[in-house]
């Protein structure tokens, strides 16, 4: 008698010939298939095996002739399978469903810096800056020295009115936003972040925000806004002023780099 290959063993042969094609094969000789495509692909195929399924009477009613008596379920076999069946079937159904609507949460992989180098100059709504040349915030300069206390004060107004929902009223970063957010908010309370560097880093990161960070700091979707679409330079150094007057440490300059900030 010859050998004749049931038909359902066909079919489960051609399902993984073609699955290793597209995700072995095709990735190997070419570039891999995007995954939508790689969808296509699939109902494409299960369809191409069910039009040779349903091509000749014979092979259909083979086809179909389990999934009939267990829907039948008229047998001492049949009958506690399918009792099975429709129990596992549905489980299954919205097991994977749920697991693939809640998504995964992955942690964000390889090492960020969290305080990159900043650029040598940036571009400032068009006009070009140098980091380098600016010492400390202009408005400490001699010739602003009197309106030290009321930019001061304006500081404030500008902090309050766009920053504290993040960085917090006491600027410890636990804004009512914070906890969305991942990287958290900055803690301008902390020796670790705003003490550590200088007003013109300040400038850039406040004006560039988070999409404005270099390369080594990716990957991380830091929420920080580009104030530089809000705030003009000179709101930007009035709020860099009310930081480091709220806060216990006094801004690093480019000549005290070894040694930290603090009083
Ligand atoms: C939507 C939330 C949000 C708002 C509003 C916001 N920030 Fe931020 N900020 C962040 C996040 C998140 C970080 C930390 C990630 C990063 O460094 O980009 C950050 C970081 C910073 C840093 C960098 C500190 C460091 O140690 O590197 C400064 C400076 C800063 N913010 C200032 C401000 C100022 C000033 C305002 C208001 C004009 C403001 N932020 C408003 C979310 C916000």
């Amino acid at each position: 008698m010859k050998f004749r290959v049931p038909i359902h063993l066909k079919a489960i042969i051609t399902m993984i010939v073609a699955i290793f094609v597209y995700s072995v094969i095709v990735p190997a000789i070419s570039a891999p298939i995007p995954g939508q495509l790689y969808g296509w692909y699939i109902i494409a195929t299960v369809i191409a095996i069910l039009v040779y399924i349903s091509s000749t009477e014979a092979s259909w009613e083979e086809f179909v002739s389990p999934f009939r008596a267990l829907l039948l379920g008229r047998t001492a076999l049949t009958k506690p399978l399918r009792i099975a069946a429709f129990i596992a079937v549905p489980l299954i159904c919205g097991w994977y469903f749920s697991s693939w609507a809640s998504g995964t949460v992955s942690p964000p992989g390889g090492l960020r810096v969290i305080h990159p180098t900043p650029p040598g100059s940036v571009t400032f709504k068009g006009t070009r800056m140098k980091l380098k040349d600016i010492p400390t915030n202009p408005l400490r300069e001699h010739e602003h020295e009197a309106d030290l206390a009321k930019n001061t004060e304006e500081g404030k107004r500008i902090y309050y009115e766009n920053c504290f929902y993040c960085h917090a009223d006491d600027l410890g970063g636990n804004g009512h936003f914070a906890k969305g957010f991942n990287p958290a908010p900055a803690n301008f309370q902390s020796t670790g972040t705003i003490a550590q560097l200088t007003e013109s880093f300040l400038f850039w990161r406040i004006a560039k925000g988070g999409p404005g960070l270099p390369t080594e700091s990716t990957p991380w979707d830091s929420a920080m806004p580009v104030w530089e679409d809000y705030l003009s330079d000179k709101e930007i150094w009035q709020v860099i002023l009310y930081l480091y007057d709220a806060i216990p440490y006094d801004p690093r300059t480019w000549g005290d780099e070894d040694h930290g900030g603090g009083h």
